[in-house]
């Protein structure tokens, strides 16, 4: 699919987001640990998700999805059989990662793989803490295929301290953690999502947060208790349309139900760094998880810095928080991101290459870029590099722009959030769709 987006009449109106992508992981992994039937309204239908679900179908755990409302009939943990063949975690890295915490919490001997992009993913970060527990496992080369063998039970209770801060590790070694001889500690260098913490205490586990950065889980002596929660809208989703109001001149739009887990919002507080007007109303609580409303108002934007922990809490917001940037008064510089090389693309290398394809002024640095930011961009042609959030983010900048942003193989676009140009178009966005 070819997306084409238009320079853009302002817009207007008031959409609602899918479920968060993590959350939605999440609950249908957790869910099928449990013991009984699960049920989560409000799913993240996408590629990514679908590849957590065929997960299940291979560990012959069953599952029904009706419309957004997933129920699971969970089988308990230790209690999975293990799969007839190598599991295909398609795209995702969140599927792989957290999968083998699952899989060697339940100590069944399985394969894990992926498409070539996620072959390409470090996973050595998973391998050796794991292997610490005693998980018998391997990465080929430090990527997938992953080979999970029988381990000895229980797993070895360890402290660990990531490298790099990092939900996807944190969690995959919580999960483990479930069946190991005594509490795990982990510490982290930043302050990653905090979904699996909150999500395993509503199933009746003892996770303590000491304070940002360092978590303890208590293995459980009792079943997990079964899922019943709504997954808030996805902020990495809203990023896009936030993106999108704050550019195009006299914009105004609201997104409902928005998830704003402060170990999420650091886009929102970048973009306010920036001068962007962002209200934030009917603020409560769905599925143990902040949310609110979001309204933006397109206004003049100047440049900013962005580094430290920030950076963690914004981590798969750079590619539409750049294009702020890119049309912002000023410079912004963004350091100590050196870990968006490991993304679904080098998301510095691409996002600047593909950033220039469209006129901006950005300059690649080690861990980082610079902006110029100018009032109009060009435009152009550009490859998302098989980046559901590049292509979102280049799509966005087309409707600021001078003459349109076509994006290739935008079908991509469908890992994460498959109604996205959907939605620009019902805020009035110019955009075209070529199969
Ligand atoms: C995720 C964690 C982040 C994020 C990814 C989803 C998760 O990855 O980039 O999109 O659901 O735990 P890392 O843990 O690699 O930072």
């Amino acid at each position: 699919m070819i997306l084409h987006t238009f320079p853009s009449p302002p817009l207007h109106g008031t959409t609602l987001l899918p479920g968060d992508k993590s959350i939605s992981h999440r609950a249908i992994l957790f869910a099928a640990l449990a013991d009984g039937e699960s049920r989560a309204e409000n799913l993240l239908v996408s590629g990514v998700t679908r590849a957590m679900l065929d997960a299940l179908t291979a560990l012959a755990i069953p599952w029904q999805l009706d419309g957004t409302t997933l129920t699971v009939q969970g089988r308990g943990l230790r209690h999975w059989p293990a799969p007839a063949q190598p599991i295909n975690c398609g795209n995702s890295a969140t599927t792989m990662r957290l999968l083998a915490g699952a899989l060697a919490a339940s100590g069944v001997t399985a394969v894990l793989d992926g498409t070539p992009g996620l072959r390409r993913r470090p996973m050595t970060r998973i391998v050796n803490p794991l292997q610490q527990m005693g998980v018998n496992i391997r990465a080929s080369e430090g990527c997938a295929p992953l080979l999970l063998g029988e381990s000895d039970m229980p797993l070895t209770a360890v402290q660990y301290t990531l490298p790099v801060a990092s939900a996807q590790v944190k969690s995959c070694l919580l999960l483990a953690g479930l069946v190991a001889a005594g509490p795990v500690t982990l510490r982290e260098p930043g302050p990653s999502r905090d979904h699996t913490e909150r999500m395993l205490r509503a199933m009746g586990v003892q996770v303590d947060t000491l304070h940002e950065g360092q978590v303890t889980l208590h293995p459980p002596t009792a079943p997990l208790r079964p899922l019943q929660m709504t997954i808030p809208g996805d902020i990495s989703s809203a990023a896009f349309l936030i993106v999108a109001a704050l550019i195009v001149p006299g914009s105004q739009v609201t997104l409902r139900g928005v998830g704003l887990n402060p170990t999420r919002t650091g886009l929102l507080d970048a973009l306010r760094q920036m001068g962007a007007r962002i209200a934030i109303s009917n603020a409560a609580e769905v599925g143990g998880e902040p949310v609110g409303d979001l309204t933006l108002t397109a206004d003049e934007l100047h440049g900013t810095e962005v580094g430290g922990d920030l950076v963690v809490r914004m981590i798969d917001e750079f590619p539409a928080f750049a294009v702020a940037a890119a049309l912002a008064e000023g410079q912004t510089v963004v350091r100590d991101a050196t870990e968006l090389r490991h993304k679904e693309s080098d998301r510095i290398t691409a996002l600047c290459r593909e950033l220039q394809a469209i006129g901006a002024d950005v300059t690649e640095t080690a861990d980082g870029f610079i902006i110029n930011g100018q009032p109009r961009l060009p435009g152009g042609t550009v490859n998302p590099h098989g980046d559901h959030r590049l292509a979102m983010s280049l799509a966005v900048a087309g409707l600021a722009s001078a003459q349109g942003v076509i994006v290739q193989n935008a079908e991509i676009t469908h890992e994460s959030f498959p109604s996205f140009a959907d939605k620009l178009v019902a805020l009035g966005a110019a955009v075209k769709r070529d199969a």
